[in-house]
């Protein structure tokens, strides 16, 4: 569950950070912001590169940046980009690492929620190696 608080913390969140995006190829940027059992949120952009397999999406930037800070257990991420896009099959894959009930929040640029759904419905049969369920 998130309360109305954090939920209105990530989407404000996603949205700032959206402006910090590096696209200067696709243009399309994206804004995330995951919010931690500890209460932390970690924010994130997609990176992209020259060489455009080397783009880095905004919500594994993300999650990059909040192992890196010791948090393994997520309960929310907002995703912000011009028209509420869905988070792209990597990034799903990656967020299923750490557990499918995670809530998705899809944001457009005027702040509206587009799409709320649990990461267990974006990723059916998800793929995992480890012997608790995700
Ligand atoms: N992108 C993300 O940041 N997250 C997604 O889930 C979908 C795609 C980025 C990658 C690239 O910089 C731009 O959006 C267009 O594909």
């Amino acid at each position: 569950m998130i309360n109305p608080e954090q939920r209105s913390a990530i989407i404000q969140a996603a949205m700032e950070v959206r402006s910090k995006a590096y696209a200067p190829y696709s243009n399309y940027a994206v804004g995330a912001a995951l919010l931690a059992r500890s209460g932390k949120i970690f924010s994130g952009v997609n990176v992209e590169n020259s060489s455009y397999p080397l783009t880095l999406c905004a919500e594994r930037a993300a999650v990059v940046k909040a192992v890196s800070e010791g948090e393994r257990e997520f309960i929310a991420i907002a995703v912000a980009t011009e028209d509420g896009g869905s988070p792209c099959g990597a990034c799903r894959q990656v967020l299923a690492e750490f557990g499918l009930d995670l809530i998705v929040l899809m944001i457009n640029a005027q702040g509206d929620v587009i799409h709320e759904v649990i990461l267990r419905e974006l990723l059916p049969y998800a793929f995992y190696l480890r012997h608790e369920n995700p």
